[in-house]
Parts: C-alpha cells; sequence; structure tokens
C-alpha cells in the first residue's frame, strides 16, 4: 500500500509516520513537506528507513496529480498550524491552509482517492455545553484565522463527499500532547513543558485557568489514524478525536508532580474570549476506538527528553 503524508515533517507526522511503517513494513510512504518551519531533524530520522521517501514541495503552489494518481491514500496534515498568531496573518494562513487543502482535494477528486483530512476542534470556538459533530452549522465559532480556515476546508471536502467525489474522513483532532522528534511547543501543553524546562514561569491566559479545553495524546493521534486505515472507516464522515477535556489546573497539577518549585504568571491573550468548551468523542468511540492517552506520562516523557539537555 502507498500513502501520501502531507506535512509529513511536522508534530503529528513525524510521530505518525514511524508507527505507520511500525504497523505495516509493506506501507511504502511519500512524504511532502515546504519545509516552512524547517523540521529537518525529522528529515535525519526518515533517513533510515527505505520504504519512506521525502519530497520538498511547496503544496499550495504545486499539482501532485502524479503521486495521487499512484497512492492509495491521502493523509493531510500540511498546514500553518499556530493559532494564536495567525490571528496577525490571515491572508497567509487563506494562501497557505486553504490553498494546499483546495489543491489536494481536487487531486483526490480526480482520481478518486482516499482522503484522511486533519481538522481541530478549534472551529467549535465557544461553547457552552459539551459539543458533538452533530452542532449546528450556526452554533460553530472559530476564534481565528486558523480556525476559519480549517472549517471552510472542512466544507469543501465535505461539498466533495456529498457529490461522491471520492470518500474519506474528517478527524477534528484536539490540542495535542506529547513528544515526536518534530515536535512544536507553541500549544499549550508542550508549551508549558518546555517554559518548565527553561526554569520560566509557566504562562497561563488569565481566564483559562478553570476552563475545560479538547486535548489529544499524540499516541491516540496515530493510533486514530491507523485504526481508520485498517477499518477501512472511509465513511465520509466527521469524527471529534479527543483524549480528554482538561483545565489548565488539571495541567498544572500535572507538571508539579514533576517538578514542586514551578511558578505561573497570568497574561493576556487575544482569543482568550473563548470561554471553556468540551467535545465528545464519542462517535469514534462508538466505532471501536479505545483512547489510552495518558497525559502524566506523555507530559514526563517531553520533559525527560528536554532535561536530557540541562
Ligand atoms: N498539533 C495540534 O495540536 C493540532 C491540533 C488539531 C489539528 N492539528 C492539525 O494537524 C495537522 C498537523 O499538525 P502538526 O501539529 O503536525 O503541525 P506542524 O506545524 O508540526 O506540521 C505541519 C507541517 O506542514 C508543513 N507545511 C505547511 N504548509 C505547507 C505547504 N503549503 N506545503 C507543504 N507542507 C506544508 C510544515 O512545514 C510542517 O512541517 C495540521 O493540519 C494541524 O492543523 C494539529
Amino acid at each position: 500500500m502507498h500513502i501520501i503524508v502531507t506535512g509529513g515533517l511536522g508534530h503529528i507526522g513525524s510521530h505518525l509516520i514511524l508507527q505507520l511503517i511500525k504497523k505495516n513494513k509493506n506501507y511504502k510512504i511519500t512524504v511532502f513537506d515546504s519545509l516552512l518551519t524547517n523540521r529537518y531533524a525529522t528529515l535525519f530520522m526518515f533517513a533510515k528507513y527505505k520504504n519512506i521517501k521525502f519530497i520538498e514541495k511547496d503544496l499550495s503552489k504545486s499539482n501532485i496529480d502524479t503521486y495521487v494518481k499512484n497512492t492509495n491514500l491521502v493523509i493531510h496534515l500540511a498546514a500553518i498550524t499556530d493559532a494564536q498568531s495567525s490571528i496577525l496573518i490571515p491572508e497567509k494562513i487563506e494562501n497557505n491552509n486553504l490553498q494546499t487543502t483546495k489543491n489536494i482535494t481536487k487531486s483526490c477528486a480526480k482520481y478518486k482517492k482516499n482522503l484522511i483530512f486533519i481538522s481541530s476542534t478549534s472551529i467549535y470556538g465557544t461553547q457552552n455545553y459539551i459539543v458533538d459533530e452533530d452542532c449546528k452549522k450556526s452554533e460553530l465559532k472559530p476564534q481565528s484565522p486558523y480556525a476559519y480556515f480549517k472549517l471552510k476546508e472542512e466544507n469543501i471536502i465535505k461539498n466533495n463527499f456529498k457529490k461522491n467525489k471520492h470518500r474519506g474522513v474528517i478527524l477534528r483532532f484536539g490540542t495535542i500532547y506529547g513528544y515526536s522528534i518534530g515536535m512544536r511547543f507553541h500549544t499549550a501543553v508542550n508549551k508549558f513543558c518546555w517554559q518548565l524546562y527553561q526554569k520560566q514561569p509557566i504562562s497561563i491566559w488569565k481566564t483559562a485557568m478553570k476552563q475545560k479545553r479538547p486535548y489529544l495524546s499524540l499516541k491516540d493521534a496515530s493510533s486514530a489514524i491507523i485504526f481508520i486505515i485498517t477499518n477501512k472507516i472511509y465513511d465520509n464522515q466527521i469524527y471529534n478525536i479527543v483524549s480528554q477535556n482538561s483545565t489548565v489546573e488539571t495541567i498544572l497539577r500535572i507538571l508539579k508532580s514533576y517538578d514542586k518549585k514551578i511558578k505561573y504568571k497570568f497574561v493576556n491573550n487575544k482569543i482568550m474570549n473563548q470561554l471553556s468548551f468540551e467535545v465528545s468523542p464519542k462517535k469514534f468511540i462508538n466505532k471501536g476506538f479505545v483512547f489510552k492517552g495518558n497525559m502524566k506520562k506523555e507530559i514526563f516523557k517531553t520533559l525527560k527528553n528536554l532535561q536530557k539537555f540541562s
């Protein structure tokens, strides 16, 4: 089986691809990445594996029809992924993220190839109750250009599904925590790990301490994708992929159990007016998937890997 992974050098891709070839040595993976974020470390790690091929390409500007034609599946991860700073660069997000998804879905439609698209629970924005995939369109309140365009990208793909142009799934991932070689540190849990490692106070959005948000273990993220491939769940559905809904208070408690001396400070943030929101992964659990994410274990692993350099 031949699989294309776009944006495969990043935080999720660098974990997922190793899990894929561990699962099946016959998988042949072609990774496309623009190196926009310079994850060369992942590239050096991939060099050890003969069944991983790397192609540098900006997919917002390129057509990869010839590759898609000869593949069985496209896992589309490529995106600019910093929701917070996307507020300053909405046009760049549109030109990169939306355009890349348009190009990829066009190729999948042309050759009727399965697509796994990674969306985000941030498309829910502010919610008063625990939300699921049936949430009304009018209730979706993306709070950043990143989330706004994710929703647009979802709609393009849903439209393709409806018109039977190709099949696939849309996975709304919670905020990822957990170690990988291509990891980044700008989202909540990972940023806190980095600050702890640097002996800086943990910076917490003023409103966030007791708010619940959806999180996803990196291991669960990769397992969910492998579960879809193994069980051929290309049913054109949207699934929330969330290991747990947690407060910052809970995360701080875990960090404190690693280092009693941690300090924190409250900071302002442009998108902090989001209220608490909890996301239900029941629909995916009902498919038979078991979430095993253990936040404490994965935070400790990240910190231990960082502290090798202390
Ligand atoms: N990490 C999270 O917390 C999280 C949560 C929800 C959804 N997601 C989604 O999962 C996907 C992967 O996330 P990640 O955390 O691995 O992100 P990441 O930023 O670590 O990796 C994204 C990769 O995409 C590449 N890329 C960006 N634009 C590209 C383009 N035009 N052409 C080719 N490559 C391009 C980058 O160079 C980078 O290597 C993204 O679509 C993201 O929106 C991530």
